[in-house]
């Protein structure tokens, strides 16, 4: 299959028509939009690159970014297209990714509380979202998405190995393109309705989590419980010895047991 990233022809699958610039090498597209924003450049709304030289991932992590195998895009969501629900925009992705794999291929993927997307056990996709302000001080996001397409030719590192997988172990039945005009029309179609926040069901039933035993880190100490719920507001309720705890993003490590 021809599976050239290509900006026209993922333009012409979009519902609702946005600017795309597609890179074959940038250091990170998330890092090009946040500088585009700091001068005040708005366009384009949505990059895609072939290969990231500096992926970055969340908690300041590397994310490897191979040539040819993966799809790294970022979405620009502007100060004026904003809401109070903006926290919620991980999760949202989240379902978005899963809803535009499951309707575009015979995979199930699930969510892995808070930001990650797994198929059979292994970590296929990461979102990194990032706050940023223009030079008048108003406030954008740029969502990351770093998809594991393929396996790299030369495989995983030694440091993800363990934990990194593909969507397509072998050959694809879809393009790079039409999966990424797929998550794009997802994202828009539900950031369109954020503030009712939906999609929360999806991501309850998509869960990876919900029903297992997890250990978190808090602060220094690690704990055990078992996954019971994931609120509304993104948080994740875990019942250890010692009754109920809230999880919020950020400030948590989770390791399923
Ligand atoms: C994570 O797994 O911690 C998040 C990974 C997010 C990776 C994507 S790839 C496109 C965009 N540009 C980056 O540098 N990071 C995000």
């Amino acid at each position: 299959m021809n599976d050239i990233l290509d900006a026209d022809a993922i333009y012409k699958m979009l519902g609702e028509k946005i600017s795309i610039e597609v890179f074959d090498t940038i250091d990170s597209t998330n890092t090009y939009l946040k500088n585009n924003i700091r001068k005040d450049i708005y366009k384009p709304g949505l990059v895609l690159a072939d290969r990231q030289s500096m992926g970055r991932g969340r908690l300041g992590r590397n994310f490897e970014s191979p040539q040819g195998t993966g799809i790294y895009m970022s979405i620009l969501i502007p100060y004026d297209k904003l809401t109070d629900k903006i926290l919620l925009i991980t999760s949202m992705t989240a379902v978005a990714l899963v809803s535009a794999i499951r309707e575009l291929t015979d995979k199930k993927p699930l969510i892995k509380w808070v930001n990650d997307i797994y198929l059979n056990n292994k970590k296929i996709c990461g979102i990194l979202a990032e706050s940023v302000t223009d030079s008048k001080g108003r406030l954008c996001v740029v969502v990351g998405i770093g998809i594991n397409f393929m396996s790299p030719k030369e495989g995983f590192s030694k440091e993800v190995e363990q934990i990194a997988g593909a969507l397509y172990e072998g050959e694809a039945d879809i393009s790079r393109n039409e999966l990424a005009a797929g998550i794009v029309n997802e994202f828009l179609g539900l950031y369109k309705d954020i503030e009712k926040g939906t999609f929360m069901e999806k991501y309850r039933k998509w869960s990876l989590v919900i029903g297992k035993d997890v250990r978190f880190l808090r602060g220094d100490i690690w704990r055990e419980g078992k996954a019971r719920d994931i609120q509304n507001d993104g948080s994740l309720v875990v019942e250890c010895e010692d009754g109920l705890h809230e999880l919020n993003t950020g400030e948590i490590t989770l390791r399923m047991k």
